[in-house]
């Protein structure tokens, strides 16, 4: 990515206004990769529009699958379980839900192919991914300390029990995909229960599964029938907005059609804990997922602790709680956030610096942070380091900082996001 671009945050007197988001980015991704090897045609609807899930996409297709976009709405002509060999590597840009879940899938084809990413992508962590799938039976080499690019030999499979050593659902996600294509059942427990937009697409798309506790099984061979789904709005990408209004006492905003998957929604339930007013409307379900429409009122801004499974459960949305910890009454303390070293940046310490440069004071520690509350912010040059969830963070916390502050790299909110900060200014009052 050419991340050359800045831009200016002011200051915002409040929050106000009512948004819908682009569909959520984990579910895109896994209705794009089990629509590619599903029977019949998977229409989707409000499919997300970050560069991620175009990279999805752009795998999908080489794999010989024939994808028509229009705006958001996509259709997908599944071939059934066996794609074909793609003519150059597969390139999945930033995105490692794409390498890591896709691998899975590849797994069990019969043909090698080879995945590579930018330079994010090449520093992060795969050996999570190609331990399990050895054990199954396919060959993975991959650069040195398991980093990409990687080259998957596929073929036949057979399942596994396997012990997730790091709560991801991305690596849980890889194994029950490459234990639908094994002969046997594949059974995957977590340490800490994890997002389950797999396990509920699987279903979705008419395969059966098990579910004991922090155990799943999938019995390998089952035939996927396609989809017609609406995705619901990307809770993560609303999280910045959450933050915005409660930021402001007296702000008022309402977020429709928005995931309300209890593995998701984790936020709503720590902004309440601080304080927020925040309630949820018009719940609905389609294949398993939960959406409605969140109304958020600002309030007073209590600290928090966040730790274990809550760490797990929120990690995407740490940044920007993060980013407001300076502006709460009692400061936030994360822990058990190693995790968040391996993201698309070092995201631990790209928060630590940043918040610095903004003049706060902060305890970065191996796996977490401690941000002391009641500190003022001024405006200041902070870098997105490329990492989207890090701009959108330091774009919320510059709304509440002593005049303007430059996001550097800024752009790098096309991952999840692209129309960000346009939509931040339109719920921004001054
Ligand atoms: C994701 C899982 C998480 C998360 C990522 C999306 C997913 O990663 O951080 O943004 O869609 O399964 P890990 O599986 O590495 O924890």
């Amino acid at each position: 990515m050419n991340l050359t671009s800045t831009v200016i945050m002011r200051p915002a007197r409040s929050v106000a206004g009512a948004l819908r988001l682009p569909g959520d980015k984990s579910i895109s991704h896994r209705y794009a990769m089990l629509g590619a090897i599903a029977e019949g045609d998977t229409r989707l609807e409000n499919f997300s529009t970050g560069a991620d899930c175009a990279s999805t996409l752009g795998c999908v297709r080489a794999l010989g699958v024939e994808v028509q976009r229009t705006g958001n709405s996509i259709v997908i002509h599944g071939r059934g379980p066996k794609l074909r060999a793609p003519e150059s590597p597969l390139d999945c840009g930033n995105s490692g839900s794409t390498m890591r879940m896709l691998s899975g899938i590849l797994a069990g084809q019969d043909f090698e192919s080879e995945l590579t990413g930018d330079d994010s992508l090449s520093r992060r962590p795969m050996a999570r991914i190609i331990t399990p799938l050895e054990m199954m039976g396919a060959r993975i080499t991959s650069q040195a300390g398991g980093r990409p690019p990687l080259r998957v030999r596929g073929g036949k499979l057979k399942a596994i029990r396997y012990n997730l050593p790091v709560a991801s659902a991305q690596v849980k996600s890889c194994v029950l995909f490459a234990g639908l294509l094994a002969s046997g059942e594949t059974a995957v427990s977590e340490p800490v229960r994890t997002r389950d937009h797999s396990e509920l697409a699987l279903r979705g798309f008419g395969a059966e599964l098990t579910q004991m506790e922090n155990e799943t099984r999938i019995a390998g061979g089952q035939k996927l029938r396609a989809i017609e789904a609406v995705i619901p709005g990307d809770i993560s990408s609303a999280a910045f907005f959450l933050c915005a209004a409660a930021l402001f006492p007296g702000a008022e905003l309402t977020i429709e059609d928005l995931l309300m998957n209890p593995t998701r929604a984790r936020l709503l339930d720590i902004l309440i804990l601080m304080g927020v007013g925040i309630s949820v409307t018009q719940l609905q379900e389609q294949y398993g997922e939960l959406r409605g429409t969140v109304n958020v009122e600002g309030r007073g801004l209590k600290g928090a602790t966040i730790a274990g499974a809550d760490t797990a459960a929120l990690i995407d949305e740490i940044p920007v709680l993060a980013a407001i910890a300076p502006y709460t009454e009692g400061g936030i303390e994360i822990r058990d956030a190693r995790e968040l070293r391996v993201k698309e940046s070092d995201r631990i310490a790209a928060i630590a610096t940043n918040l610095r440069a903004m003049g706060a004071q902060v305890e970065e520690r191996e796996d977490g942070l401690r941000i002391p509350g009641r500190q003022k912010l001024r405006g200041a040059e902070v870098d997105s380091l490329g990492d989207h969830r890090i701009a959108m963070a330091f774009a919320v916390a510059a709304l509440r900082a002593e005049r303007e502050t430059r996001i550097r790299g800024a752009e790098a909110a096309i991952i999840s996001y692209p129309g960000f900060f346009d939509a931040l200014e339109n719920v921004a009052q001054r």
